[in-house]
């Protein structure tokens, strides 16, 4: 799918990775609606990007708004591409130090936003994306954000990592299950980028953390994410599959 000219839909957009791949759409030409939430920098961050970029506020779990948002998108022309970077964090144990169960509300809002915001976004995109006309073979592409997480996820890490890994597990079958529709669904597993995400961690931390990336021995770049995002629109052998983007980085347990 040729990037230059399309509609395109980046959930997660006024932030981090989901930022660098509006960045990058926009310079290739796309028009691209930045879903986001009302609470972020969202206004701001598409006002920068010019005529091709607009915001509209959404929670990505819930169904009205983001059909709302697919409205948007779909009034620059047929929705080609989604980029589905929203997703949270949130640190939980199975037990706290003094060995009380961890927080089920806790574990089902991080699943709720991870995952589930994942199959909402993913069947209301491609539900526009099916009534498309066919261009070069296909009708539009789905990227998905992951995590190493889902592989060798941290203590602390059991819900982000549960919904990480269902996201995972939900590439084949989504890609399977649009085959029929030409559209493809790929999922990209970024190691540690350096984002707002990762800004809540200690900056020592975050230095070791780069430090212990293989090679480059750096944290990601949104930059580096959205040139495989772009590239995964433009391939159209790519699909079914989900790519690690992580310099050879492998979790220990903590
Ligand atoms: N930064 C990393 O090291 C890293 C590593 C692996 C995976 N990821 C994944 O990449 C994605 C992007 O992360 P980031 O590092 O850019 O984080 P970020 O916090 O900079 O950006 C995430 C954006 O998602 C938005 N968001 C959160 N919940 C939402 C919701 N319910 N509806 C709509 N928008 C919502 C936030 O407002 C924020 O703007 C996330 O899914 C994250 O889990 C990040």
């Amino acid at each position: 799918m040729k990037i230059e000219g399309i509609s395109a839909v980046v959930t997660g957009g006024a932030s981090g990775l989901g930022l660098g791949a509006a960045q990058r759409l926009v310079g290739h030409g796309a028009k691209v609606v930045i879903v986001d939430l009302p609470t972020s920098n969202g206004e701001a961050v598409a006002g920068g990007l010019g005529a091709s970029a607009r915001f509209v506020a959404a929670d990505v779990t819930d169904e009205a708004q983001m059909r709302a948002a697919l409205d948007a998108a779909e009034e620059a022309g047929p929705l080609r591409a989604l980029v589905h970077c929203a997703g949270r964090g949130g640190s939980l144990r199975l037990l706290d130090k003094e060995g009380a169960a961890g927080s089920q509300a806790m574990f089902e809002d991080i699943v709720r936003t991870n995952l589930f915001g994942t199959f909402n976004t993913l069947r209301l995109a491609a539900e526009r994306m099916a009534r498309a006309e066919i261009k070069a073979g296909e009708r539009g592409v789905c990227v998905l954000t992951a995590s190493i997480a889902a592989y060798e996820g941290q203590i602390g890490q059991i819900a982000y990592a549960s919904s990480k890994a269902g996201m995972v597990g939900m590439t084949l079958v989504a890609a399977r299950d649009l085959a029929q529709r030409q559209i493809r669904v790929c999922t990209i597993a970024p190691g540690a980028f350096d984002t707002p995400l990762l800004a809540r961690v200690p900056q020592a931390v975050r230095a070791s953390l780069g430090a212990s990336v293989p090679h480059p021995a750096r944290l990601g770049a949104p930059e580096d994410y959205a040139m495989l995002a772009a590239h995964i629109i433009e391939n159209p052998m790519l699909n079914g599959e989900t790519i690690r983007l992580d310099g050879a980085l492998r979790m220990a347990p903590r």
